[in-house]
């Protein structure tokens, strides 16, 4: 048997997260999204993703509580990304602090609690890092808002150096969220696939996040907020495509390997998100932009199974919220870390070393000519 991209294997049986394609839909654990989306926090639905259930009130505030101890990461960590050159991409600085994080600790022990407990670090001190390189970049030194209240917050104060309006905060812990998790993605096949070897948890993230790198992932989401920027008018729309279309090249926020009879159901919700900042700042010039692509690239590659993903309304999102845009992915990565633990943990359970084959079409039997022979 041979399924290139592994398209349609199975690799795991889950509780995570359910994907109903037929009613366009998809559940956290039994949750629907949209309603985590409206009414949760990332916190809440971090908790629930990695144990299964909804905490209850102090079981949450004990897990607020524990996350926001490991904002600051330790001081190794921090001295890595202070240094790192100012070019480097927020992606791969993000990659090596979360690495370096395993530095000096015991990994011997691979329980779930303490593989959830590297989790938990790790998530704590993914905003700061992001942040922290950011500022150091633009010749800051780190903010460290104590008084910050979730993480979003925490994130974008951190980032800016000033309290962000609770709309903003609130905007950016909708996209944790909505980005926490997305069943056997490719971040989240790698992340399974270096635990099925029972490496720690600093590798399987690690790895995850030098996936979700790549443009057909989530390099996608700064990908298209460039896309936005070179566009930049909604009447250019349908020229742009065309020559993209032309040059053989695809275009980013569109096209995804599940959703090929319909939209992403995370789409509703960050369509109305991007207009309801959009109408915050007066400035629809971001999510007309998109909403015209959606419109002209629907009509034109819908019949091939083209339809807009969540990167194109994030990318939206992200420019009204002011993000850097190689920011975009470490973001992502902030939330998508959620998910990544709670497969690793889940897959633990009835581990099993992850060994494909593969189909040798290379010949057979040559002979070995010396160096000095070969001409
Ligand atoms: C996400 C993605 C990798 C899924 O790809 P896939 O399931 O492997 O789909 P395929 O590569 O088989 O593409 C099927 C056809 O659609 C075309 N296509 C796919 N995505 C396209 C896009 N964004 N723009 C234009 N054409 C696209 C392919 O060129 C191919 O055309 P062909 O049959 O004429 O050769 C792909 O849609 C893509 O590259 N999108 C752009 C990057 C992106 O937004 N990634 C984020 C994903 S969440």
């Amino acid at each position: 048997m041979y399924f290139p991209g592994l398209e349609g294997v199975v690799v795991k049986e889950t509780k995570i997260c359910h994907i109903d394609l037929e009613n366009s839909k998809i559940y956290y654990r039994g949750y629907d999204l949209e309603e985590l989306a409206e009414r949760s926090t990332f916190e809440e639905t971090a908790y629930l993703l990695w144990h299964g259930n909804l905490p209850r009130r102090s079981e949450l505030e004990e897990f607020r509580r524990s996350l926001a101890q490991h904002r600051i990461p330790p001081s190794h960590v921090k001295d890595l990304l202070l240094r790192a050159p100012r070019a480097a991409e927020p992606i791969d600085v993000l990659r090596t602090a979360v690495s370096a994080m395993a530095f000096g600790e015991d990994l011997r022990d691979k329980s779930p609690q303490v593989e959830l407990a590297r989790g938990l670090k790790i998530t704590g001190a993914m905003p700061y890092i992001v942040a922290a390189f950011d500022r150091s970049r633009r010749g800051l030194g780190p903010a460290e808002p104590a008084e910050a209240g979730s993480h979003a917050e925490f994130f974008l104060w951190a980032l800016r150096g000033e309290r962000p309006s609770p709309r903003e905060a609130r905007a950016l812990d909708v996209m944790l969220i909505i980005y926490a998790e997305h069943s056997m993605n490719n971040s989240a096949f790698t992340a399974v696939t270096v635990a099925s070897t029972l490496a720690d948890m600093y590798a399987a993230v690690t790895a995850a996040i030098a996936s979700l790198k790549g443009p057909l992932h989530g390099g996608a989401n700064v990908d298209a907020s460039l896309m936005l920027e070179e566009v930049g008018d909604a009447k250019n729309v349908e020229r742009w495509v065309e020559e993209q279309l032309a040059k053989g090249r695809r275009i980013p926020g569109f096209g995804h390997r599940l959703y090929k009879r319909g939209p992403d159901p995370r789409l509703r919700v960050l369509r109305r998100l991007a207009r309801d900042l959009a109408a915050e700042r007066g400035d629809y010039r971001w999510v007309e932009l998109a909403e015209r692509l959606e419109e002209y690239v629907t009509a034109k590659l819908s019949q091939k199974g083209i339809y807009p993903n969540t990167d194109l309304y994030a990318a939206v999102i992200f420019r009204y919220l002011g993000l850097p845009v190689d920011v975009n992915l470490p973001v992502f990565a902030m939330s998508r870390v959620a998910g990544w633990v709670a497969h690793v943990v889940e897959y633990r359970q009835a581990n099993r070393l992850i060994r494909p084959t593969e189909r040798y079409t290379g010949p057979v039997g040559l002979r070995y000519v010396p160096v000095e022979e070969r001409g």
